[in-house]
């Protein structure tokens, strides 16, 4: 190696070894298997934060499916007949396939961190991703398959697909459908435009609940006690449909008065003591 090599290659780890802790990414870089062989990537493939780096590629190309590097590189990704394997950077589980590379991060698929790199919550891509998942308020984590279909492998046809758009298809599960009869019937939807989730049982679409109620997926502050049921103009959470309060429930009810009826869900303080039995698709009370 000659002096000007050296140069680069010390600081190309002194880079990478940076944008890692940076970026607070687990994968470390052991043993680095550089290949000189010129001409094959564009300058700057291997450099994180170069304008040329194969991430900054990938996603301006829309290759997120990586059939066009497995084509080389083999679809191990330990180097096909390159001799040049993604696995020696890419180190964790699954390869470049690692659920948080593209999105998510520490260990988690979901946004923050959408798949440009964005973290912000109004960003549709993060939106209140964290709300649903990682910190939640109300009920138990919302999984995946309630707004997005299952995938079963990264390869999965309703992943990426052959010809991805990098936006995330909304499909619901069933709790957004569930029903709790008197004639309600969810048909929640996704409004890509002014980013909005309507008609959905988890924000009030059910039997005495705030059917016409709207989430707002960039606002969190568009969720509160007493949007999804109850008046939401006096945040009283008692049930209240048409205006009306009816038996078993009444007006002059405060938090303090609901474990009452639902003591698995709250308690005398008026807190909610079980996540896991609110926002769940079934009403709990005392029989
Ligand atoms: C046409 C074959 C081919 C395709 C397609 C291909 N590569 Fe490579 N790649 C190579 C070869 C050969 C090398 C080793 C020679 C070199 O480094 O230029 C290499 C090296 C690399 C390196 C090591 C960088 C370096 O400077 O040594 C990275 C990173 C890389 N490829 C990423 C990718 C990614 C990501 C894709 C898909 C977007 C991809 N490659 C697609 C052939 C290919
Ligand atoms: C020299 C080390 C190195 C090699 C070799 C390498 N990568 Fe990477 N790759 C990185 C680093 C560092 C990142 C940025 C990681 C981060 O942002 O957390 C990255 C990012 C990516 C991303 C994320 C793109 C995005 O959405 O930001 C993909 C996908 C990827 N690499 C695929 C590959 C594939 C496929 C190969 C082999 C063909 C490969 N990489 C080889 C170091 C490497
Ligand atoms: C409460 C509903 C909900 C849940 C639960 C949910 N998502 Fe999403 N997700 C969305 C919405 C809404 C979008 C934005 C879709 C759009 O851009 O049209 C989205 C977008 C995404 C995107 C694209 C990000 C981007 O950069 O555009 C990814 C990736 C994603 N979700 C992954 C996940 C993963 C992984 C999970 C589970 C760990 C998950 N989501 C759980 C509603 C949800
Ligand atoms: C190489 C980048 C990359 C990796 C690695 C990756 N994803 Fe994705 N993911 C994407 C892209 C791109 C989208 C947006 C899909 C589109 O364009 O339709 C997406 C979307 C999603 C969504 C939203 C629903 C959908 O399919 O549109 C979920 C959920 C998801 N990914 C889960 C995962 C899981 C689980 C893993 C690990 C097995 C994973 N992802 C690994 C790039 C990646
Ligand atoms: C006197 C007993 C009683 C008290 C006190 C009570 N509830 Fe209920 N609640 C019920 C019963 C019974 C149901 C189930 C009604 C049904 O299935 O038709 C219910 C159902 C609900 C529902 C589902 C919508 C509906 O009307 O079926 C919500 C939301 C609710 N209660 C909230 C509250 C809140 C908030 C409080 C405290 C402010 C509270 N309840 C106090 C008995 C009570
Ligand atoms: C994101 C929408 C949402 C918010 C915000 C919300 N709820 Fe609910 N709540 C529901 C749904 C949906 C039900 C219907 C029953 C179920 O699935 O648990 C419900 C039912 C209830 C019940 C009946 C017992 C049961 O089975 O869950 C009580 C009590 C209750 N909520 C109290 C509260 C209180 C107190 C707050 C505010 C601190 C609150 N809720 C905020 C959606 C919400």
């Amino acid at each position: 190696m000659n002096g000007g090599m050296k140069f680069f290659y010390s600081s190309f780890f002194a880079a990478l070894s940076l944008a890692l802790v940076y970026a607070g990414c687990s994968d470390t870089v052991s043993d680095l298997n550089v290949n000189s062989e010129p001409g094959v990537h564009q300058q700057g493939f291997a450099t994180p934060g170069s304008s040329g780096f194969h991430g900054t590629y990938i996603n301006n190309n829309k290759l997120w499916n990586l059939e066009a590097c497995r084509q080389c590189h083999g679809n191990d990704y330990a180097g096909g007949n390159t001799g040049s394997s993604c696995l020696t950077c890419h180190n964790t589980d699954g390869g470049p396939e690692n659920c948080s590379l593209c999105h998510g991060g520490n260990g988690k698929s979901n946004p923050p961190k959408a798949l440009n790199g964005q973290t912000s919550i109004s960003y549709i891509g993060v939106g209140v991703h964290a709300a649903h998942l990682d910190s939640t308020k109300w009920s138990a984590k919302v999984e995946c398959y309630e707004c997005h279909q299952e995938l079963t492998s990264f390869d999965d046809s309703v992943h990426i697909g052959s010809n991805p758009d990098g936006i995330a298809e909304v499909v619901f599960g069933s709790l957004a459908r569930n029903s709790l009869g008197g004639g309600i019937t969810p048909d929640p939807g996704w409004n890509r435009t002014d980013a909005k989730c309507s008609n959905s049982y988890c924000h009030g679409t059910f039997k005495n609940g705030n059917v016409n109620a709207v989430a707002d997926w960039v606002q969190p502050s568009s969720v509160y006690c007493g949007t999804c049921h109850g008046d939401p103009a006096t945040q009283n959470p008692n049930p209240k449909p048409n205006g009306v309060y009816i038996s078993p429930h009444f007006s002059y009810w405060t938090l303090n008065d609901c474990y009452l009826c639902h003591n698995q869900v709250m308690n005398t303080a008026g807190e909610i003591i079980d996540k896991s039995k609110h926002i769940n698709g079934e009403v709990n009370f005392n029989r």
